[in-house]
């Protein structure tokens, strides 16, 4: 069942030179209990397209048309969205340290948004914040209340801002690459932690990163995104077995394999938002490209079962 449904999205900012577009028709469904991936490259509209739904965008962003319906509501015409941003819908970003405050310990910042959004105090509150933070595992729970986020490890500080998204029992998590400052074993760990809570909860989990292991490891459904368009979504073994899109292609071909000695890398670079390319944005860097990929914009078409990807050449 989709809780939360992106529709047509389109977005630019207002630079220096003019206003540019960002993001064009993104479409995308969460639904409870799965882990969604956004995947693209650096750059193509990830971070922008999950902003958005928490409105959390740079003052320069200009949202131009489209939908973000919560439970059949539009987000975008809410104007108290503060009360579904870190109770309802929470965000687990890259960086733990743009969440937590350095000045106030843990405790205080989980029994804060437990008052705010749970309208619990004294005991009542304590031991919710207390039972958060032995739901992310964090050892002697009620010790590390009074701890300060820098006596925290990375994966810690991923820890504590997850439990606060549970204490508030949110419904959607979004993880702009909640994994990417972390070492490896750390990484898996939190990545175990984001499962449980996906199948215990059945919290609709979006991960947004540029790692397809990451993705093959861990998500239901994939959506993969280049330069501000969504080109191709499927269930995440069809996205592995039947790529459809060249750049889906491409970018599982750069993954390592032990066949494989070869590193490969997709030539070229995702273009920048003030570059204008006429036809398939993806036309410059494709293997497949034809004359009609430079001229025209190719239709998000149907290509097997849930699986959507826009090229002219998605069947050969
Ligand atoms: N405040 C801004 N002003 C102008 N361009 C921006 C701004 N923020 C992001 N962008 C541009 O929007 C595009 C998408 O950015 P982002 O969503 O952060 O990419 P990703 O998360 O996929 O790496 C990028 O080309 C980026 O340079
Ligand atoms: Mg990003």
């Amino acid at each position: 069942m989709a809780i939360l449904e992106v529709k047509n999205l389109n977005l630019g900012f207002n630079c220096e030179n003019g206003f540019c577009k960002a993001l064009y028709d993104v479409s995308f469904c969460l639904e409870k209990g799965k882990m969604h991936a956004l995947v693209g490259e650096s750059g193509c509209g990830k971070s922008v397209s999950a902003m958005s739904i928490l409105q959390l965008l740079p003052k320069n962003a200009k949202i131009i048309s489209g939908e973000i319906l919560y439970n059949g509501e539009n987000l975008l015409k809410n104007k108290d969205i503060q009360k579904l941003r870190g109770s309802k819908i929470a965000l687990i970003p890259q960086d733990p340290m743009t969440s937590l405050n350095p000045l106030y310990t843990i405790g205080n910042q989980l029994l804060e948004v437990i008052k705010i959004h749970q309208n619990l105090r004294g005991d009542e509150a304590y031991k919710k914040a207390v039972e958060a933070l032995d739901a992310v595992k964090i050892p002697c729970a009620k010790m590390r209340m009074n701890v300060y986020p820098h006596e925290f490890s990375g994966g810690m500080k991923q820890r504590a801002i997850i439990a606060m998204a549970l204490a508030c029992n949110a419904e959607i998590l979004i993880a702009d690459e909640p994994t990417t400052a972390l070492d490896v074993t750390i990484q898996a760990q939190i990545m175990e932690l984001l499962r449980e809570i996906r199948q215990d909860r059945e919290t609709a989990i979006m991960l947004i990163t540029h790692d397809l292991a990451l993705v093959g490891e861990n998500a239901d459904k994939v959506y993969v995104m280049y330069a501000g368009r969504i080109v191709e979504e499927a269930d995440a073994d069809e996205i592995f077995k039947n790529p459809k899109h060249p750049y889906t292609q491409a970018l599982l071909k750069s993954l390592p394999s032990d066949k494989d000695k070869i590193l490969r890398t997709i030539d070229g670079q995702p273009p920048s938002v003030h570059e204008n390319i006429t036809g398939c944005r993806f036309n410059p860097r494709c293997e497949k490209c034809i004359d009609v990929c430079k001229k025209e914009i190719p239709l998000y078409e149907k290509v097997g079962n849930n699986h959507f990807s826009a090229c002219f050449r998605s069947n050969n």
